[in-house]
């Protein structure tokens, strides 16, 4: 098998429940057990505009679920309530380079937690930004989209800063996961996954009109 066929095969699928039913959250959680993880953007409406949900929510999610769940934090000084998402059932907790002064602390309190560390940093942030801590972390998740809402179009300028991180996780001999986020569908996840991503965020894109199920299979189809 290519090493790209092998690649496609092994990416993992994170659907984000920001798109999902809120008012059937169980059954969201249930049509995408199939998936890898499941993301949860938990927004403050001070780091990025808009407000989505926090810890009851995820303490919900965890309650329903088996899949680890991926939360993403688009939040001020995010520091402060890393504790309280970890008990809350978090698996892995990733932090915006921009959100706070102290990147390297978050992340290691993030490690001493217990749980996945990741970093992630906003389309127009510089890609340096994250190398300091590039050997420091579980996850490095590439915006590809200006974070805030979902159903927005992928910037196409992202692929070209997934292949550069790829290289440099390479050249580190780094297993992080890298992960994008923003606009990811059927139609561009093999690029994605080709310029070197190995785990894939969809929100609009899987909990879609005919349901999170067939959204999930969609993008599986895209990758065989
Ligand atoms: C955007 C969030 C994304 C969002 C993705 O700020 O971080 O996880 O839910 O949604 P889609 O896949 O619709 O772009
Ligand atoms: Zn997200």
């Amino acid at each position: 098998m290519s090493a790209e066929a092998d690649n496609l095969r092994r990416v993992k699928l994170a659907p984000s429940i920001l798109s999902c039913d809120f008012a059937h959250l169980a059954d969201e959680l249930g049509a995408i057990a199939g998936a890898d993880w499941a993301h949860l953007d938990v927004m403050d409406g001070a780091f990025v505009p808009n407000i989505s949900f926090g810890l009851p929510i995820l303490a919900a999610a965890r309650r329903t679920s088996n899949l680890p769940l991926d939360v993403h934090l688009m939040i001020e000084r995010p520091e402060r309530h890393l504790k309280d998402f970890a008990a809350a059932g978090a698996d892995s907790l990733t932090v915006h380079v921009e959100s706070t002064p102290h990147i390297h602390r978050a992340v290691q309190q993030i490690r001493e937690l217990g749980k996945r560390a990741g970093v992630t940093l906003n389309p127009g942030t510089p890609l340096e930004a994250v190398r300091p801590v590039l050997n420091d972390v579980d996850v490095v998740l590439i915006m590809s989209v200006n974070p805030g809402f979902g159903g927005q179009k992928f910037i196409p300028a992202s692929l070209e800063r997934i292949r550069t991180l790829r290289r440099w996780l390479d050249e580190a001999g780094s297993d992080a996961e890298l992960q994008v986020d923003g606009g990811v569908s059927s139609t561009n996840a093999r690029a994605v996954v080709s310029a070197g991503a190995t785990v894939l965020v969809a929100g609009s894109a899987v909990f879609g009109k005919d349901g999170a199920r067939a959204g999930l299979e969609r993008l599986r189809e895209a990758l065989k």
